[in-house]
């Protein structure tokens, strides 16, 4: 009988289980791969809209969110559910993803029952231990970890080089290109009743998203500010925000957009209606990771609402600018790009620094690879090669 290994993929949050679904499905098509999914359930809704829009069904379910939890909380329930799971199920290897809390828990947890570790989209840092916060902390504890290091881009495998990381590293492309191949279609009907009522042709949507920890406060209230003077000076414009659930985020977000008339404050999107929504806008305001890897391979630009950033790739290729947390700053440039066709056609070129569509494949056959299961490792992705 054929060798198999079990592989286990641990997530949390809503951008972790993006990324990981096609991952766990080319998982799933491999004979020499036992798939197993287990979600600590960080996020609980945003996780699940996720789930089922990819037909997944965990094999284990620790269902830790509580109501403004704090990292503390976090941390300590995933690390005890995950220690009886892993002792469990006993995988050979385990993937994790990213940056979360539930990323370096489960990243420790293997750890300590001397499971082998992969890390998935390995090697972004800002070089700010305290922005993103937590996250810089938890992708650099994660990489101290891991046997696997999944660097999506040539640079992100530059950085883990850098960082003394020798072995095990291989440049896959990000895994969320995959998944953006099966979402956005030309003919889409939302679920969101809303969107469906929006003329894309005579309004200019702004895709607005905005959730970050280090933005709380302050920051977070610039960037509201900036999003209610944007609606108020900039022609035909109408500003569409999916608003996360923190209770932070929901409670200022609806204190200065709430009676705002071309400011939509809807519910947090299925990934479907998000990807078709971003694919519909005109611009994109955000603070998010993955939606600065998405938009730019839509054609669409990015203004990123926050001082500093992980991915300069899209930076570099012109089709993300930096603005910042202040509102006049986020403004302005807003407001350049929305004036100014000549501006506006320099940033909505699609680049795809990113990813090829091909990412889980590699990282599969680079896991199969290290068990001895697959005579030569994949090939690195190369950006702009097809
Ligand atoms: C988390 C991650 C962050 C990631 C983000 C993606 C950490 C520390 N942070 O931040 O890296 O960018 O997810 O969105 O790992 N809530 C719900 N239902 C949900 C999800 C969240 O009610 O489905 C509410 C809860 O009150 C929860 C709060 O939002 O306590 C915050 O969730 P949490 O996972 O702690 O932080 P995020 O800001 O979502
Ligand atoms: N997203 C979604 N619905 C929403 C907002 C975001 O499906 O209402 C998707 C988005 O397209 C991207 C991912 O969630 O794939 C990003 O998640 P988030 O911004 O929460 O986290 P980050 O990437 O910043 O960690």
């Amino acid at each position: 009988m054929e060798r198999k290994i079990k592989v286990m993929s641990i997530f949390g949050t809503r951008p972790e289980a993006i990324k990981m679904a096609p991952l766990v499905q080319e998982l799933e098509s491999r004979e020499q791969v036992e798939s197993l999914v287990c979600v600590t359930a960080q996020h609980r809704e945003m996780l699940d809209q996720v789930l089922d829009a990819f037909s997944i069904q965990p094999d284990y379910d620790l269902d830790i969110m509580a109501p403004a939890q704090t990292l503390m909380h976090i941390t300590v329930k995933a690390l005890e559910g995950l220690a009886g799971v892993l002792q469990q199920a006993r995988p050979d290897l385990v993937l994790v993803h990213g940056d979360t809390s539930t990323t370096f828990v489960a990243a420790l947890a293997a750890f300590y029952e001397k499971i082998k570790v992969g890390h998935v989209e390995a090697g972004l840092r800002t070089g700010d231990r305290y922005s993103p916060f937590p996250e810089e902390m938890n992708r650099t504890l994660t990489t101290d970890i891991a046997a696997l290091h999944f660097a999506p881009t040539p640079a992100n495998a530059a950085n883990l080089r850098r960082e003394g990381v020798e072995q095990g590293i291989y440049v896959t492309g990000n895994t969320v290109i995959d998944a953006l191949t099966s979402t956005v279609r030309p003919q889409y009907t939302f679920d969101c009743p809303r969107l469906n009522q929006i003329d894309f042709q005579k309004e200019r949507v702004i895709l607005l998203t905005a959730h970050r920890r280090e933005n709380y406060g302050q920051p977070f209230e610039h960037i509201m500010e900036a999003a209610k003077q944007i609606a108020a000076q900039a022609e035909g414009v109408r500003v569409v925000y999916p608003v996360h659930l923190s209770p932070y985020v929901r409670q200022t977000a609806q204190q200065y957009l709430g009676q705002v008339p071309n400011v939509d404050l809807i519910e947090p999107l299925g990934v479907m209606d998000m990807h078709n929504l971003m694919a519909r806008c005109a611009l994109v305001m955000t603070d998010s990771g993955g939606i600065q890897e998405e938009a730019p391979s839509l054609g669409k630009p990015v203004l990123v609402l926050r001082r500093e950033t992980e991915r300069p790739e899209a930076v570099a290729a012109g089709a993300v600018r930096m603005a910042g947390v202040e509102s006049d700053q986020i403004v302005r440039q807003a407001l350049t790009l929305l004036e100014n066709p000549a501006e506006y056609a320099k940033m909505a070129q699609a680049v795809n620094p990113y990813g090829d569509g091909r990412a889980c494949r590699r990282i599969a056959d680079a896991a199969l690879y290290s068990f001895g299961l697959l005579p030569a490792p994949p090939a690195d992705f190369e950006a702009g090669a097809r």
